[in-house]
């Protein structure tokens, strides 16, 4: 009894608000591992996702849960595993989360850029599966082939996140979508990663035109673009974000700034008092 209040309190007051929000929604065992990732053991994986997507993915995956959406989840591009291993604490047990990368084959599908900076350095299949399985006891499902060759016929629309983070390439990017738009369920988002990057211009002329021609609905913005194909789900934007609307061809769409390093007030007086006692 004594440990279980321990973890319970340890959860309420080690995280923040967020953490009460995904509480009010999620089993305790659940939050609290999603919880742990999003704050640590994000880091411990090499990659690029923020903490600031990581909330904002957690929060679409609870609105989502309390509209009572049950669907599929799809990452094009996990490299070691960053953004699939929080999309594998969304899953739910009747869920399946499915991820595609060239994984070694890459070199052939990077630009300029990628080629120099050596940016997939350390990517191999073995690395991903050993990252995710140091969070989670089973794999997800694993495409390792590329994105184009996918089919929306085999996958099914079935999906209620899709996150797409593989080739920058304008072509590759445009079937990505054009895939996605064919496995979205109602109430669901698709995440495009890099979409105002410098070194993607690929990726913001393909997910624009998605805008412009194929009735893509931009709904927020940070590095990625989160959209959707049906009416957008009322999503809790954590506390945390700052938002700035703006109308864009038509649509109303936020975009959003989440601090650089920020605590609650909370977990800063704490901070404070256990660095005293240091
Ligand atoms: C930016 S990384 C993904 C980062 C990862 N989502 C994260 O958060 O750390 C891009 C990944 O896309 C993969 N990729 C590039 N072109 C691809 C393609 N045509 N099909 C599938 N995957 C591709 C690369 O191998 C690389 O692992």
């Amino acid at each position: 009894m004594r440990t279980v209040a321990r973890m319970v309190d340890a959860y309420f007051w080690t995280y923040d608000a967020q953490a009460l929000v995904e509480l009010s929604h999620l089993t305790y065992f659940v939050a609290m591992q999603r919880r742990r990732y999003i704050t640590k053991g994000r880091e411990s994986i090499p990659g690029w996702f923020e903490r600031g997507d990581a909330e904002l993915f957690s929060a679409i995956d609870v609105a989502q849960r309390s509209a009572g959406i049950v669907g599929d989840i799809l990452e094009i591009g996990c490299f070691q595993g960053s953004s699939a291993i929080l999309l594998g604490y969304l899953r739910r047990a009747n869920e399946r989360l499915v991820v595609c990368d060239l994984f070694q084959d890459v070199t052939p599908s990077l630009d300029e850029f990628h080629l120099r900076q050596n940016s997939y350095a350390g990517l191999s299949r073995e690395s991903f599966e050993a990252n995710y399985l140091k969070f989670h006891e089973k794999l997800p499902e694993i495409f390792a082939q590329p994105s184009t060759t996918l089919s929306g016929e085999d996958l099914a629309r079935t999906f209620r996140i899709i996150h797409v983070d593989g080739s920058h390439d304008y072509e590759i990017v445009r079937s990505d979508l054009l895939l996605a738009k064919s496995l979205l369920v109602p109430g669901g988002f698709v995440i495009f990663d890099d979409i105002i990057t410098l070194h993607a211009p690929g990726v913001t002329a393909a997910v624009w035109e998605g805008v412009i021609h194929d009735e893509l609905l931009p709904v927020y913005q940070t590095q990625k673009l989160y959209g959707t194909w049906c009416d957008p789900l009322e999503v809790k934007i954590p506390k945390e974000f700052t938002q700035f609307t703006h109308d864009v061809c038509g649509h109303t769409m936020a975009h959003l700034e989440y601090p650089a390093a920020r605590r609650s007030l909370l977990t800063e007086v704490l901070h404070r008092v256990r660095s005293s006692r240091r």
